[in-house]
């Protein structure tokens, strides 16, 4: 955690009505995190929906900004690599 006791980075999960449906995608982060000892840097934020319905699921990497729809497991692994650890 920073000074403040925010994290520094954050995956921002949609778990809207429809993108709630692939639970196993905050599973896929959590693992992420777990495996690279990222639990005092990462968090994991509950979205609600974010009107972006018909390409989920939604993800979203801070402090990237970086926005992702129709995510997958393997994407889920490529995004972590490239913006959190
Ligand atoms: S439920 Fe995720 S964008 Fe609507």
């Amino acid at each position: 955690m920073g000074k403040s006791g925010f994290p520094k980075k954050a995956i921002f999960i949609c778990e809207g009505k429809k993108c709630g449906k692939y639970s196993e995608v905050r599973k896929y982060c959590k693992d992420a995190i777990k495996a690279n000892g990222l639990k005092n840097e990462v968090e994991l934020i509950r979205m609600g929906c974010t009107d972006r319905c018909k390409q989920a699921p939604v993800v979203c990497f801070q402090p990237t900004n970086a926005w992702h729809t129709e995510v997958s497991e393997k994407d889920i692994q490529q995004f972590f690599r490239k913006y959190i650890s």
